[in-house]
């Protein structure tokens, strides 16, 4: 995602989350990010201003700064110039404060002074956290649609308790900020309700032993993120990952196939979208064995059969509302055969992706594509980062025109 030159306002509260902030200062400055830091009294005692500015290449604003006699008040400059504020980490105090529009130092200032939108990300202990007034200061903000939420995870605190209380990681929290620069705090995905595949499939001829392929569903976690981020109602299936899937979404383990369109074909007809980045392996075993095969038993050729096309079977029920978006990751010429998938699986869009160019393709971290619809439109979305290409399918998605009246002019049968 390029943020060069974005324009991001960073507030740190009192909490030794705050030492975890300067990675994330420091991320966003080097991938050329427009950083500004300010602290509060709290955040001082953990961290100094000199930390902050050094990693973010300007000044770090505190209390004192406040008090200056500024030719402009420094909480206006501040607001006005955000595109972006964050609060990492939000203590009590400081989410409390927010609830009730009390302005007592340059951060609660400068938010009443802004207008664009927040992001959140309480850290705390976690009996102060469940505490039912700081959950009501957190239910009291959720109304509000400029604040958006890295919610705390669970996890081991500082106070050696085990629970809910950790900030959400600088990885999660810069992932929600590059969304939060792209869509510019749009929800515009509110009411949709998206069931993305991700990761591979495998298709076990004996317990340790299986068919598969090397895909990592990190394209999937991007669509989930970006989705999430926008507003929407997130399943992931997901077959085997290394990677955590975000908070806040619905996530479902398969390991087969099979297990996969049987959860895919239940969850269909209650969502909106359906994305297919999974690499299902299109065929299985025919033979399974429940038992581990010594290796001098193992056969010396495979029968094989064919999985379930999933998307080829949901497109039977689909309604007119609802959005089918496959993957059609291939090499050589990548057009012409995924144009060929969004015929025969009756598809509303395809993403044709290169996986034999550098950079793209099986667990990279950046992605190419070209998007097809069936009304003829191609949109070609160079080499960026995968959450960036998941934003620019869910734009693509989203003006796809209603299928009533549309022209079928690519769907042959
Ligand atoms: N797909 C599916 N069910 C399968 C195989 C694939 O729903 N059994 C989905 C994939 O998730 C992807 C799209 O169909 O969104 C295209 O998958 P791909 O593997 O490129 O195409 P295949 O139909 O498997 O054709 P081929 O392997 O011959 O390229």
């Amino acid at each position: 995602m390029n943020i060069q030159g974005r324009r991001v306002l960073i507030g740190i509260t009192g909490g030794i989350a705050a030492y975890k902030v300067c990675d994330l200062v420091s991320t966003l400055a080097k991938l050329g990010a427009n950083v500004r830091v300010l602290l509060t009294r709290g955040a001082e005692a953990f961290i100094t201003p000199l930390t902050l500015a050094t990693l973010s290449r300007q000044t770090a604003f505190t209390d004192a700064d406040f008090w200056q006699p500024l030719p402009r008040p420094l909480h206006i400059e501040l607001g006005e110039w955000a595109e972006l504020l964050v609060i990492a980490p939000l203590t009590a105090n400081t989410l409390a404060k927010l609830a009730h529009g009390l302005a007592d130092n340059l951060l609660t200032n400068t938010v009443l002074a802004s207008t664009c939108p927040i992001l959140l990300a309480p850290a705390m202990n976690t009996d102060m956290w469940e505490q039912p007034v700081v959950q009501q200061n957190h239910q009291r903000l959720q109304t509000q649609l400029r604040y958006h939420w890295a919610d705390p995870e669970a996890g081991i605190l500082a106070c050696d308790r085990v629970g809910t209380g950790r900030m959400a990681t600088p990885t999660k929290i810069l992932a929600q900020i590059q969304s939060l620069l792209y869509s510019q705090g749009q929800r515009d995905l509110a009411n949709k309700h998206l069931l993305i595949s991700a990761a591979s499939t495998r298709e076990h001829f004996d317990p340790v032993r299986f068919i598969g392929n090397p895909a990592t569903g990190k394209m999937g976690l991007a669509l989930a993120q970006a989705a999430l981020h926008r507003g929407a109602n997130v399943t992931l299936v997901h077959g085997p990952i290394s990677w955590e899937p975000p908070q806040g979404i619905t996530a479902i383990a398969i390991t087969s196939a099979a297990q996969m369109r049987q959860v895919m074909v239940s969850q269909f007809p209650t969502v909106d979208w359906v994305i297919m980045a999974a690499a299902v392996a299109d065929v299985k075993p025919r033979h399974y064995s429940p038992e581990k095969l010594p290796k001098r038993s193992l056969p010396s050729t495979l029968e094989l059969e064919l999985v379930p096309d999933i998307l080829g079977e949901l497109s039977i029920n689909k309604q007119p509302h609802q959005r089918l978006v496959g993957f059609a990751a291939q090499t050589g010429e990548i057009i012409p055969p995924a144009l060929a998938k969004l015929q025969q699986k009756h598809l509303d869009a395809i993403a044709a992706n290169p996986i034999d160019q550098p950079d793209s393709g099986f667990g990279s971290e950046q992605n190419q594509a070209v998007f097809l619809d069936r009304q003829g439109r191609q949109t070609t979305i160079p080499l960026v980062s995968k959450l960036h290409l998941a934003h620019a399918l869910c734009d693509f998605v989203q003006t796809i025109p209603d299928a009533v009246g549309a022209s079928p002019a690519l769907w042959g049968n």
